[in-house]
């Protein structure tokens, strides 16, 4: 979904600081055991989409070397949300993980991220009801939008399509358990793509989110209604995921505050579904929880208002996550990042868009180097101004380097 907000130059997210010496960033350089991985530092690159994946959902070499310049710098890297079926995006060129071409895409992803010396999680990722008939994908996917519910979301402003066509009613899926085996066989592919371990998408307004939240599931079901229930399909994608990976490979990504994509729920209800969501998920021992903040680019106006429920979800479930490790992300100074770090908080922060504009970002706070490069909101998702690939490599491949003696 786009937001109107997307179109303004919102810098305001990016971690931007011109490096004052004084400060004292090196909690973040401390190394990091999540699960079965042991991370050089603490500053991570989360998912981004990029929307790179020309002329379809394949990936391409021109990906190779995006995750590559990053991977030089960056000790762990959660992929771009991967596409589990054609069937569930509004994206023109997002990556998939469904087929054998895409598996061998993303192996040399992969190869070139282990050579870098670093490591790579695959989001898993499925749409739900916030994607569109008319989007290309779908249309070729030949099915319609499903959801836990047959109730659209509100608003609707898609990035590639025109006008404000709004979010369709969804059609119910009938078996919840067929989605969970198209996560559990994106995990199984991954394994052979090669990846380090699995980050299931679990927020923003997605599949796993629309079933956690009471305005987007009514089912009567065992998957809808009380809490356990509404709790239900996630649990079963982490089980299976785990079936395939291990619980030390696998992780989660959530976001309590909502907004995003018409997500939350009366306040109360909020604090109930994720307390215990969270504590539920925890005893599993996962690699990682990652909590995403509040954060105003995820904060759309519906009907006249703000839609995210604002609260402070670090203080707020952090406390649950005992058996698992706790990271965190949106709109982090490193300042702040290594202040949590160090004070135990968290153990580790994920930045996104900094990473867009900064290919070598852990690398420059290390070294005390301006993080100071305008992110191009234009090309963010795309260059819309050329279709071939090299017009795709503006704003992707072509930030520069800090320079180091
Ligand atoms: C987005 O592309 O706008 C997007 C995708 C996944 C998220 C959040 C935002 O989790």
């Amino acid at each position: 979904m786009r937001q109107d907000e997307l179109h303004s130059p919102f810098y305001f997210h990016q971690a931007s600081c011109k490096m004052a010496s004084s400060l004292d960033f090196s909690p973040l350089f401390q190394p990091l055991q999540i699960g079965a991985v042991t991370l050089r530092d603490r500053v991570l690159v989360s998912a981004l989409t990029r929307n790179r994946a020309l002329p379809t959902n394949v990936p391409n070499d021109l990906m190779v070397e995006y995750y590559k310049q990053r991977a030089e710098s960056a000790r762990l890297t959660v992929s771009e949300g991967i596409l589990i079926c054609q069937q569930g995006t509004e994206w023109p060129h997002a990556p998939g993980i469904w087929n054998q071409e895409q598996i061998e895409g993303w192996k040399k992803i992969n190869d070139a991220i282990h050579e870098a010396g670093s490591k790579c999680f695959a989001q898993i990722w499925h749409l739900g009801r916030v994607s569109h008939p008319d989007a290309p994908e779908q249309i070729a996917s030949g099915q319609p939008v499903y959801g836990p519910s047959a109730i659209a979301a509100r608003g609707g402003k898609f990035r590639f399509l025109p006008g404000i066509p709004g979010y369709v009613t969804p059609t119910e899926i009938d078996d919840p358990m067929k989605l969970v085996a198209l996560l559990k066989q994106a995990a199984i592919n991954a394994k052979e793509a090669g990846f380090d371990g699995i980050e299931v998408h679990g927020a923003s307004g997605y599949l796993i989110h629309e079933f956690l939240d009471s305005g987007s599931n009514l089912r009567t079901d065992k998957w809808g209604g009380s809490i356990e229930n509404r709790s239900r399909f996630g649990l079963e994608v982490l089980n299976a995921v785990i079936e395939v990976w291990g619980v030390e490979r696998v992780g989660i990504k959530l976001s309590p505050a909502g907004g995003y994509n018409d997500m939350g729920m009366p306040f109360a209800e909020t604090l109930a579904t994720f307390n215990y969501f969270i504590a539920e998920i925890d005893k599993l021992g996962l690699a990682y929880i990652v909590l995403q903040r509040y954060s105003a680019f995820l904060n759309p106006i519906i009907d006249g208002e703000h839609r995210a429920i604002n609260h402070d979800v670090l203080a707020t479930y952090g406390h649950l996550v005992r058996k698992s490790t706790l990271l965190a992300n949106a709109s982090f100074t490193f300042e702040e990042a290594a202040h949590c770090v160090a004070g135990g908080k968290v153990a580790g922060v994920f930045w996104g868009q900094s990473w867009v504009s900064h290919l070598d970002l852990a690398k420059r706070v290390e070294n005390g180097k301006p993080v100071d490069t305008p992110i191009d909101m234009h090309t963010l998702y795309g260059n819309t101004a050329g279709i071939t690939l090299d017009d795709q490599r503006v704003g992707y491949t072509d930030y520069p380097f800090a320079e180091y003696p």
